[in-house]
């Protein structure tokens, strides 16, 4: 089965919407203390606490640093000061299990994949009632800090450099049949020198080939497609162009574009070709134009292509192998059938 994001079974259903709002809405977990003990690693601190999870960095039996995600949403689970075992109403059991087994599908998911540029998991394992992903440890900051600290004085030759890296990783997670679907600043990681690595694949599902379920889709708004918000069957490689855009918009903005579902409606953004004419080159901008088409079939449709987009001739050398015959070529030519059917239905109308 398909499984979507576990955020967005957590986000769009009812039950968990009203666990919110009545008793457990206000509530914040703790973090396991420092030096605990679980399947060998001994956690060292506390790196991030998040409405979902809590990541923490520690040391595995052999003493190297890693990181170690522990699920927990907030809206479900409520770890008390001084408790390990979180405490899970018995009304909230089945969402709260349906949830750890998304965060397993991301583990697995992940664990199938080994690349510089995507973030490595080691193992997962359940402990303490609820899943742990261990994780490479990984020193820096994410795109996001990067951006707020040095916001609107981001060079052109650096973001290509970041973002034609950052490609290598997505163009092997596409192959894999798997759509990341939460690209943004927040969730690309960069490492001390600068080497992009792609986290958090809470929404990563395989999306070729299964049954989709009734869940809709996890988004941030600003860097969600429009699929995210339409239509999940045109889901594709060229969903996450668009995040990557959105991305590259919002190192340059300092802010993400305006949420595409408003877009569609009234399109308020300033293209990048115009609000930074001169201050870029034509073609960058150009580039960052057209990731964000509203139309996914306007968009680059793989990562390889925008690769080449955004690769000076100096930076060739930095693509990885040439492309494999994509996983995707055949949804891509369905959606182009149903698109050409819909564009014929348009010009023709029925007398
Ligand atoms: N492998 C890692 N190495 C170092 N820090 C990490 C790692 N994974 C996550 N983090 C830190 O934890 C934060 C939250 O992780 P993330 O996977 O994005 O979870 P979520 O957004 O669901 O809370 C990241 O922004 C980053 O600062
Ligand atoms: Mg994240």
């Amino acid at each position: 089965m398909r499984l979507y994001s576990l955020r967005a079974s957590l986000d769009n259903t009812d039950f968990p919407r009203r666990a919110r709002q009545q008793n457990m809405g206000q509530q914040a977990n703790t973090a396991l203390p420092d030096g605990f003990q679980i399947e060998g690693y001994t956690i060292i601190r506390q790196i991030s606490i998040g409405g979902f999870s809590i990541v923490y960095l520690a040391k595995d039996p052999s003493g190297q640093n890693v990181a170690l995600k522990e699920y927990l949403p907030n809206s479900l689970a409520l770890r008390r000061r001084g408790e390990i075992t979180p405490i899970i109403k018995p009304e909230y059991q089945d969402s709260f299990r349906y949830g750890l087994k998304c965060f397993f599908e991301e583990g697995r998911a992940l664990a199938r994949l080994s690349h510089p540029n995507v973030v490595r998991v080691f193992n997962f394992f359940r402990a303490n009632e609820t899943v742990y992903m261990v994780m490479q440890y990984e020193q820096g900051r994410t795109l996001q800090e990067f951006i707020k600290k040095h916001k609107g004085h981001i060079s052109e030759r650096f973001l290509r450099g970041i973002f034609v890296r950052l490609l290598n990783g997505l163009r092997v997670v596409h192959s894999n049949k798997l759509l990341h679907l939460d690209l943004k600043p927040s969730n690309i990681y960069l490492r001390q020198d600068n080497t992009p690595v792609l986290i958090d694949f809470g929404a990563v599902r395989q999306v070729l080939h299964t049954d989709s379920p009734v869940l809709k889709p996890m988004y941030t708004p600003g860097f969600a497609s429009p699929e995210h918000y339409g239509d999940r069957k045109n889901f594709g490689p060229w969903s996450d162009i668009y995040s990557i855009g959105a991305s590259l918009y919002t190192c340059l903005a300092g802010s993400p574009p305006p949420p595409a579902d408003e877009r569609q409606t009234r399109d308020t953004m300033q293209l990048a070709a115009k609000r930074w004419e001169g201050k870029h080159s034509e073609h960058f901008l150009n580039a960052i134009d057209d990731c964000l088409k509203l139309n996914h079939l306007l968009r680059p449709q793989s990562a390889y292509s925008l690769q080449k987009m955004l690769a000076e001739s100096t930076e060739l050398s930095d693509i990885s192998v040439p492309p494999e015959k994509s996983v995707w070529d055949g949804k891509r030519l369905e959606l182009g059938q149903k698109f050409e059917k819909i564009l014929k239905r348009i010009k023709s109308p029925t007398p």
